[in-house]
């Protein structure tokens, strides 16, 4: 199977299972013209995030990572009309794009976008105690990504879900050979979560329309 025939079940399963009113269409089609990077997360990962924050009746989520909103949207849809999700993006044209489609989507009073780079805004929030979040969502720059592990887990009560994107990357994770930022911060990602006992934790691999790559998924003990 090639990445062609991943794109093609992936729309096979979006079609059967994820309705217009979800789908989020205007969305991806603001984001294209704004020239985002197409790099959210596919429309059945983006229901997977919502169905797992609201399997667990999540009320507050920590996303890490914005880009033009679409996950920020799928996790705002899970927590209701009195929960929040706290999202961080550093880039402020993405940010912009991903407010207005926050609001189209109606979920402006739901979210909390905050523009800077999110490792120096994290101590902020953790000051107000804006803390006991019930689910994070990490898809920033990868480098950080067990930084963000840190965070997340700090601020998170027990039982409390977080989900790393891209950890796999067509491999790399387990390849050696490869040293870039990516998958040295996926490897750190890993040792990271191996050696902390407040959480349990597995990966899978996915392939879809965003080609050969996996989440982390750890629960607070
Ligand atoms: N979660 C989004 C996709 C996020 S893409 C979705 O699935 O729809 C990654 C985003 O992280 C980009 O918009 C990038 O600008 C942002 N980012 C990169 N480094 C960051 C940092 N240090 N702090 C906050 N956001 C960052
Ligand atoms: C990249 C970032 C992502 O979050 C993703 O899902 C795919 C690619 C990137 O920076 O290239
Ligand atoms: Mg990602």
């Amino acid at each position: 199977m090639v990445e062609e025939d991943w794109r093609r079940v992936d729309d096979y399963i979006a079609a059967a299972l994820i309705s217009k009113d979800e789908a989020q269409e205007e969305t991806l089609a603001k984001n294209a013209r704004e020239n985002l990077p197409a790099i959210d997360v596919s429309p059945p990962q983006g229901k997977l995030l919502h169905l797992l924050a609201s399997a667990i009746g999540a009320k507050r989520v920590l996303e890490i990572g914005t880009l033009g909103g679409y996950s920020t949207i799928w996790l705002a849809r899970a927590v209701g009309e009195n929960g929040k999700v706290v999202t961080f993006e550093v880039d402020p044209r993405h940010a912009e794009v991903a407010r207005a489609n926050i609001a189209r989507e109606g979920m402006s009073a739901r979210v909390d976008l905050r523009v800077g780079p999110a490792l120096d805004m994290l101590p902020q929030l953790e000051a107000e105690r804006a803390g006991s979040f019930d689910f994070a969502f990490i898809d920033a720059d990868k480098p950080n990504n067990a930084a963000y592990f840190a965070y997340a887990l700090k601020l998170s009560r027990p039982g409390a879900l977080i989900i790393v994107d891209n950890v796999v990357r067509e491999g790399a994770v387990a390849d050696p050979s490869k040293t870039d930022g990516g998958a040295l911060g996926a490897r750190a990602l890993f040792d990271a979560v191996a050696a902390e006992g407040r959480v349990e934790a597995t990966a899978v691999q996915t392939v879809g329309a965003k080609g050969w790559d996996g989440f982390l998924i750890a629960r607070v003990r």
